[in-house]
């Protein structure tokens, strides 16, 4: 392999720039000439010309949110033309392999173009963390400590004032932000799509709270539950309690990476250029118990992530 290309796509998330990086400079390592796309899978379809990178390219960008090559979402690249046209510019342009930063949508654009000859690898980044194969995805980490840090601030003013708050977390169709966020925050309950709640058990539990003299509850919405605003509205209206809504929404996505996701992009984008210097493709890198292992990317949107239960349930016994 001699050339090979990185995009990003889909939904931006913090250490995506720290996994450019790694691709690039691992890349030119082991040889190789590496080209970043600009715009995700848009940028295939463009005539903008590809952007040769250099080690001094991605210098000053390990520590930076957002994305340098910049994202899309790319409905169109699910059409057999487009990703055809775009397989065909990559052929035309001497590039035999393909890095896709990204989700599971991304990964899907990347399949597609693995089935017409370009051979691709996936790296797992988006604040969700919803993909099987892999425990962590790139900005997982991030999103869950920006959560953290609103939570802290929001029960100074809960406590000032006795109020609930109910705050509104991302996380698309699952809850592993509110779970995670609410574990580590000590939210008083925390509502997801995996498990049905009951407005009755909530109000139960603030009830609880309050006899044994709390003075402040975070309740944590997942966006694929329900909605913030009108599970606040219903508590009220149970409880007359005086209670707020926030919802944290795209703060969520922003933001100076952790450690933890600037060590995972690292090691997640050097690994991938490493599998396209060795000729091996149609995989994602995932990681699992701190140990990076390739799994096929057909896995990664085959089979559904297993909800942690027990720590579902711990957050609750917890937060009594
Ligand atoms: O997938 C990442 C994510 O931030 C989800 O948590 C959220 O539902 C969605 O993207 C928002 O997408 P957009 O930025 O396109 O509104």
């Amino acid at each position: 392999m001699r050339k090979i290309a990185v995009l990003t796509s889909g939904g931006d998330a913090p250490g995506m720039n720290a996994a450019v990086r790694a691709v690039v400079r691992a890349g030119i390592d082991l040889g190789m000439e590496v080209y970043g796309v600009e715009r995700g899978f848009a940028g295939l379809l463009s005539d903008a010309p590809f952007r040769k990178m250099e080690l001094g390219s991605v210098a000053g960008i390990i520590h930076r949110g957002g994305t340098i090559l910049r994202t899309a979402r790319a409905p169109e690249f699910f059409h057999k033309p487009v990703q055809e046209k775009a397989a065909q510019r990559l052929k035309e342009e001497g590039i035999g392999g393909l890095v896709v930063i990204g989700g599971d949508g991304s990964f899907r654009g990347a399949q597609a173009l693995e089935e017409h000859g370009i051979k691709t690898i996936g790296v797992p980044a988006t604040i969700d963390n919803d993909i099987p194969g892999t425990e962590n995805t790139i900005g997982f980490d991030t999103a869950v400590n920006t959560v953290l840090d609103a939570i802290n601030r929001l029960r100074d003013t809960a406590t000032s004032h006795e109020r609930i708050f109910v705050v509104e977390v991302m996380g698309r169709n699952n809850g592993y932000i509110a779970l995670m966020a609410g574990l580590a925050g000590g939210a008083e309950s925390i509502v997801v799509p995996e498990i049905e709640y009951d407005l009755d058990d909530i109000c139960q539990r603030l009830l609880k709270g309050i006899a044994r003299k709390k003075t402040h509850s975070i309740i944590l919405v997942a966006e694929g539950a329900a909605s913030a605003v009108e599970i606040g509205r219903a508590i009220e209206e149970k409880l007359d309690l005086e209670t707020r809504v926030t919802v944290l929404g795209h703060i969520q996505r922003g933001g100076t990476p952790t450690a933890a996701d600037r060590l995972l992009a690292s090691r997640m984008g050097a690994a991938a250029a490493r599998l396209l210097w060795e000729e091996r493709s149609g995989l994602i890198v995932g990681i699992k118990g701190g140990v990076l292992s390739p799994v096929p990317m057909m896995e990664a949107f085959m089979s559904g992530r297993q909800f942690p239960r027990q720590l579902y349930d711990l957050a609750l016994i917890l937060a009594k």
